[in-house]
């Protein structure tokens, strides 16, 4: 039986791996073995993370990637195979969003979000299945969905429709690449702290409060909580999980329609 989480000698490539749970990803897989490539457009931020994983005793590699482009994330991914040899790890980070009811919005503004956070996945995923596929070895991919993948989310729609995309995609690929000894699983953040939740708002004491109401752990999740299941979730301790779709939110979800009382702190509806 497998003890304990060990990534020796495999390669991990993480889009927009830069910065972020992207970064956060890229860390933890080095802390557990891993040697890391990195594709962002961010090469400032991505010399840090590269330094980080370094320093950790592992090999890292930078290749300068604009997830909007599929011709560049496959590059990356052939750069991550000549340069290390294999591809055993893929995270498909890559995403973004910006906020606007769906009425106000324009087709460019659709066909980013689509790019972003669903063309880049498929992209990537087309590349690494082959190297993968190649070395005989199976492999693991994870898709960083949301939380927003699996509800409703008035003002983010087309992000939301992109992020239950990958939940589906994830399913169908668990089935397809089953054989090939490829696990490929979904990740459903909330709230886990980077530059990207930060620019909604600066934390303050009254959204750090709301936050305490409707998440029942009661904050964000961090760094070393996110890095930790990605790790996991790409050790053989995870041999039996493919298809799945795990939510990184503290509970948030299974409350839903409920926070905290000011008063008294118990669960109430929000609207009884
Ligand atoms: N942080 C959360 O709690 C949370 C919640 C739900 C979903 N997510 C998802 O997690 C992923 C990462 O989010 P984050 O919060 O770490 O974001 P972030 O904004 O903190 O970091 C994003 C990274 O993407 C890079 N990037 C931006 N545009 C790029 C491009 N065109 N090509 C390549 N790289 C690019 C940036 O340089 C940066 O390194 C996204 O897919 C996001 O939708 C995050």
């Amino acid at each position: 039986m497998t003890q304990g989480i060990d990534l020796t000698d495999r390669v991990a490539v993480v889009t927009a791996g830069a910065s972020g749970l992207g970064a956060y990803a890229a860390i933890s897989l080095a802390r557990y073995g891993a040697d890391v490539v990195i594709g962002d457009i961010d090469a400032e931020a991505a010399a840090k993370t590269v330094a980080e994983v370094e320093a950790l005793g592992r090999r890292a590699l930078f290749v300068e990637t604009n997830a909007l482009l599929t011709d560049q994330l496959e590059s990356l991914v052939e750069q991550a195979a000549k340069a290390f040899g294999r591809v055993d790890i893929l995270v498909n980070n890559a995403g973004g969003v910006s906020k606007r009811n769906f009425m106000d919005s324009i087709e460019k503004s659709w066909r980013k979000h689509i790019d972003m956070n669903l063309v880049s996945m498929l992209a990537a995923t087309y590349a690494a299945v082959k190297v993968m596929r190649e070395g005989k070895r199976g492999g693991v991919i994870i898709n960083v969905s949301s939380v927003e993948g699996t509800r409703g989310a008035p003002g983010f729609a087309v992000y939301a429709a992109c992020k239950a995309g990958m939940i589906n995609f994830t399913s169908s690929m668990a089935a397809e690449l089953a054989d090939d000894g490829i696990r490929v699983l979904a990740l459903a953040p909330d709230m886990v702290r980077t530059p990207g939740i930060t620019r909604f708002g600066a934390e303050t004491p009254e959204t750090a409060a709301a936050r305490e109401r409707y998440i029942p752990l009661r904050r964000m999740g961090d760094a070393e909580e996110y890095g930790g299941l990605v790790a996991f979730l790409c050790s053989d301790m995870a041999s039996y999980l493919t298809g799945i779709h795990l939510r990184v939110d503290g509970g948030a979800l299974a409350a839903t329609g409920f926070q905290r009382s000011k008063d008294t702190g118990s669960w109430e509806l929000l609207h009884p």
